[in-house]
């Protein structure tokens, strides 16, 4: 196959890229390197400098047999200081490139949507059923595009999957993970027990959860590259899929950071402090949809596998 991968130069899709090319696809990245790194590119992709939003650029890429776009501004905090761009990064530019791979009769669309679509949490575990109501105009963004997905396959424009993952996390050899600006527990946890700063500052331990901190349901992104491919093959046979790609399972953030200290053998200041307006409790998404129509197994998403390659890479880095 041959796909257009945007955001490749970010951490999911560098990682989904490099599962492409090793599986014999050949790979076009296209990213503006607002927030990537060209290094993250992986060797033997051709890689585009530019924007999602330049159509005359999608134009002129020509034909894919798929788009897989990464492609965006990731921070929910961000967004509610700076809605309008990221309605203009996240949707506008979205639909720019969509009528430029429909010009160019592109078949299949895979989105990087979000559990944060969903709002406050009835149900755990979450499924693809549970009302949506975003609580930043990041998840907003989100959901936006996904509906204007659904009517351009019904339309018969497109094929498209949206795919909403629950918390990236863990990291390979050569896609660590490496957001600037990082606001990921994780990551920041890692910099702690590094030394890199000074200790982590978790917010609340008074919720309604076994230990009072919050819920998060963990995927490593190896799984998550594996889904990308899957939903790509599985557009063959549908039309349009809305799947959560999480790992099922929840952990604390002080199970987070009592694992981390475990497996770096650091120990490092933990601060209680504050909620923060907006966190919901907790976030386990029901994975059943996406094991059944993907046929996808998760091979690498336990808590001490994501620890043990993020930090492996947080020191590589
Ligand atoms: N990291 C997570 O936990 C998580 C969770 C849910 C959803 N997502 C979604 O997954 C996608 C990838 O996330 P990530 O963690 O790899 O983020 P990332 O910031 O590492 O990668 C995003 C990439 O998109 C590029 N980019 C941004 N706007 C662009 C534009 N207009 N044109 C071309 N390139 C542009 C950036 O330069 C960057 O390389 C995002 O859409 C994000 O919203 C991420």
């Amino acid at each position: 196959m041959r796909v257009l991968v945007t955001g490749a130069a970010g951490f999911i899709g560098s990682t989904t890229a490099e599962l492409l090319l090793s599986e014999g696809h050949e790979v076009t990245a296209l990213d503006n390197l607002v927030t990537g790194f060209r290094d993250n590119v992986p060797t033997g992709a051709e890689f585009v400098e530019g924007s999602v939003g330049d159509r005359a650029l999608i134009r002129a890429l020509g034909h894919f047999d798929a788009c897989i776009h990464f492609a965006g501004l990731i921070a929910p905090g961000d967004s509610m200081a700076r809605p309008e761009t990221f309605f203009t990064m996240n949707v506008a530019q979205t639909f720019e490139l969509l009528e430029g791979l429909i010009e160019n009769g592109v078949p299949r669309f895979v989105f990087s949507s979000s559990c944060a679509v969903y709002g406050d949490r009835v149900t755990i575990p979450i499924d693809e059923s549970h009302p949506t109501a975003p609580h930043s105009p990041y998840g907003e963004s989100k959901l936006v595009v996904e509906h204007g997905l659904k009517w351009l396959s019904q339309l018969g424009k497109i094929k498209t999957a949206s795919l909403r993952y629950f918390n990236a996390a863990g990291g390979t050899p050569l896609h660590p993970e490496n957001h600037r600006n990082e606001f990921h527990l994780i990551p920041l946890t890692l910099a702690a027990a590094a030394g890199d700063r000074d200790g982590i500052s978790i917010f609340g331990d008074d919720y309604d959860t076994p230990d009072g901190t919050c819920i998060r349901d963990y995927i490593h992104v190896a799984d998550l590259a594996r889904a990308h491919v899957l939903a790509v093959e599985a557009l063959d046979r549908h039309d349009a899929l809305t799947l959560n790609l999480g790992s099922g399972v929840g952990y604390s953030n002080r199970e987070i950071v009592e694992a981390v200290a475990r497996l770096t053998g650091r120990s490092f200041p933990v601060r209680y402090v504050e909620r923060r307006p907006g966190d919901p409790a907790a976030a386990v998404a029901s994975n059943d949809r996406a094991r059944d129509v993907l046929g996808w197994e998760l091979t690498h998403s336990s808590l001490d596998q994501i620890v043990t390659d993020a930090w492996a890479g947080y020191q590589q880095r």
